[in-house]
């Protein structure tokens, strides 16, 4: 099973001062010696983290797998055509909230994710579309002829006891339910250290997309170190 780690989040702190650190660009280069198998960004259309210019510098430095997500616009593809990530993952896009909050509303706008999904693929990329659970959405991404799709475990993550195991059952359905229609199922968002095993063991899913608790845990593990650093520049001036 892959691991794809989102490095939105260490551009979301970049640009809480508008600065140049820290690098997602970095980060990803450091993902990928821990043992990531891809590197997943975000984005979007207000560029409120990653910006133009880390997709473009992660696209000539991550040589596995760079999964651009993006929402279904024409700006978007353009940008996908003309970057050429080694796959793309279209996401629901709201400005106000504070990260992709549910899956693609797929019922109502099937022929724009249609002439998305073939634009795409026809530059040899391919696409895989951000769903809730429930079976009739893994249909329509079948319909409308995407790759794979990404089950969104963002209830399972947040329910606890026997609401849990209902919406871990849920994502498990939906997993049986792509492979039986030839779609890869990945499955993300939420996901951390206490939470992940259940998913990590379902069979006939492909990757686990993670970005917040991983980069959450890498600011406490690396806190001790940093500090330690700068005190001794400090003692040594
Ligand atoms: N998959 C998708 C489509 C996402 O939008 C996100 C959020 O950036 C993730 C996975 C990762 O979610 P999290 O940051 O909660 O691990």
């Amino acid at each position: 099973m892959i691991l794809g780690v989102n490095v939105d989040h260490v551009a979301t702190v970049r640009e809480a001062r508008k600065t140049f650190e820290p690098d997602p660009v970095m980060a990803a280069t450091l993902a990928i010696l821990g043992g990531a198998d891809g590197i997943t960004i975000h984005l979007r259309e207000d560029r409120r983290h990653a910006k133009d210019r880390d997709l473009r510098l992660l696209r000539e430095v991550v040589q596995c797998e760079l999964n651009l997500e993006m929402a279904a616009t024409k700006e978007m593809t353009r940008i996908a055509l003309d970057v050429k990530p080694d796959m793309v993952t279209l996401v629901p896009e709201k400005r106000q909230e504070l990260t992709t909050e549910g899956g693609l509303s797929l019922a109502g706008q099937r022929k724009n994710l249609k002439d998305t999904i073939k634009r795409i693929q026809d530059a040899g990329i391919p696409v895989s579309l951000f769903i809730n659970p429930p079976i009739m959405d893994v249909d329509i991404s079948k319909e409308v002829g995407a790759d794979m799709v990404e089950i969104h475990t963002g209830l399972y993550a947040n329910a606890k006891g026997k609401k849990q195991e209902k919406e871990l059952h849920r994502v498990m359905e939906a997993v049986k339910v792509a492979n039986k229609l030839g779609l890869l199922a990945n499955a993300g968002h939420g996901l951390n250290y206490f939470n992940v095993k259940n998913i990590a063991s379902i069979e006939g899913v492909r990757g686990l997309y993670i970005g917040h608790s991983i980069i959450a845990r890498a600011v406490l593990v690396g806190i001790e170190r940093a500090v330690r650093e700068m005190k001794g520049l400090i003692e040594k001036s």
